[in-house]
């Protein structure tokens, strides 16, 4: 039997990781600027995160959601502390797009409404609901075309309105910092104004915090910048530096009904293990106040280039926009100077680095960036 043939690979093979090192088959190493597209939060192989896996493993690696499982209730106790969002109540699920889709299915029970307002530019994952309110028809079947999804511009706070007061709006969908589509940053005020929209027309603010989340731009929460407290915050990626694990936060109002949300692999053991351990290196290590750090380093240190459009992001969630594609540069720096990178469309290199970066390793990648630009 073959793979189903739908990623575009590059020649490297990783057999070992350490923090933000990558190591392929034939011993070369690599400096991880990526992150495996965000998920490595604390850093691969993290020696306190490998030790309360393997311990967890040994005492039981899995049982089902009809059983008391108190990591769950620990991992939504720290869950709390870390994010200042004590009061909410966390669902968990196994993916960014279980989560969104558990998101916008529970602002429609809440509110008996069945329309999803997203973004034009948005990603939010590739199962049915969340695919709908993906902006990329390319990736979305006749299927998932069905739902009532409607897309406005970013920032524009007016058409959103002009939707919600149509009144069978169940939520508003957008993305701390919109990843996939560009690494654009909501314009000052527009999350607030959103989450005032919401509230007068009784619609939920959603914010999918699956790629920015988690530490990666300095707050612990992209949309904290912003000062809200949306009805619903989805995650991913980051959460178990790698374990497959997802969650929604929901807020106080939210009345949860049994048989409402469900999942067979969603809360077991292992994830929240992983989870808790990220976050205890998360506090140890500082590293959200490492992400913001190193990430206005890299920022501040990149070399004017007049083939550099614009540099955009917040902490280690960076995309420099070139006007040119970028392919040839993120091969030169992955095969001649053995550095991962991330992309978004066809000009923009997206940097997604582990929390842990250090400003040495950034030095390697800004020392190499300047060789491969000329
Ligand atoms: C903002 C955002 N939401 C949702 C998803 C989907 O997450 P997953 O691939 O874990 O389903 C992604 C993945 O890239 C994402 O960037």
């Amino acid at each position: 039997m073959e793979l189903f043939d739908v990623y575009s690979l590059f020649n490297v093979t990783p057999v070992r990781a350490k923090g933000c090192k990558v190591w392929d088959d034939k011993g070369q190493e690599y400096l991880d600027l990526y992150g495996g597209h965000a998920v490595i939060s604390v850093g691969h192989c993290h020696p306190h995160y490998n030790e309360v896996l393997t311990d967890q493993l040994g005492k039981i690696g899995f049982y089902s959601n009809s059983v008391r499982n108190p990591l769950q209730e620990e991992l939504a106790r720290r869950i709390g502390i870390a994010s200042g969002y004590e009061d909410y109540s966390l669902f968990l699920d196994n993916s960014g797009a279980e989560s969104n889709e558990n998101a916008a299915k529970l602002a429609s029970f809440h509110t008996g409404r069945d329309r999803i307002v997203a973004f034009k530019r948005s990603f939010h994952g590739r199962t049915s609901g969340a695919v709908a309110m993906t902006d990329n028809p390319a990736i979305v079947s006749p299927f998932n075309a069905h739902h009532k999804v409607t897309f406005c511009e970013l920032n524009d706070a007016a058409a959103v309105e002009a939707e919600l007061a149509k009144g069978d709006v169940a939520g508003v969908i957008v993305e701390g910092i919109q990843g996939c589509g560009g690494i654009h940053v909501p314009a000052p005020g527009f999350l607030p104004e959103l989450d005032r929209l919401c509230k007068k027309y009784g619609a939920v603010l959603i914010l999918d915090e699956v790629q920015s989340g988690y530490g990666r731009t300095g707050k612990f929460f992209a949309h904290q910048w912003a000062g809200i407290r949306p009805g619903i915050i989805t995650m991913g990626k980051g959460i178990a530096n790698g374990f497959p694990c997802g969650g929604i936060l929901i807020a106080p109002e939210f009345q949860a009904r049994k048989g409402m949300l469900g999942t067979t692999f969603g809360g077991n053991y292992l994830a929240c293990a992983g989870a808790i351990a990220v976050l205890d290196i998360i506090e140890r290590e500082h590293l959200v106040e490492n992400a913001l750090a190193v990430g206005e380093y890299i920022k501040e240190n990149l070399p004017k280039s007049p083939r550099i459009k614009e540099v955009r992001g917040k902490g280690l969630m960076l995309g420099i926009e070139f006007n040119e594609p970028v392919a040839p540069l993120r091969q030169a720096l992955l095969y001649d100077k053995h550095i991962f990178t991330g992309v978004a469309g066809q000009n923009m290199i997206r940097l997604l680095a582990p929390l842990c970066l250090t400003k040495a390793e950034a030095d390697e990648f800004l020392t190499a960036f300047k060789e491969v630009l000329g």
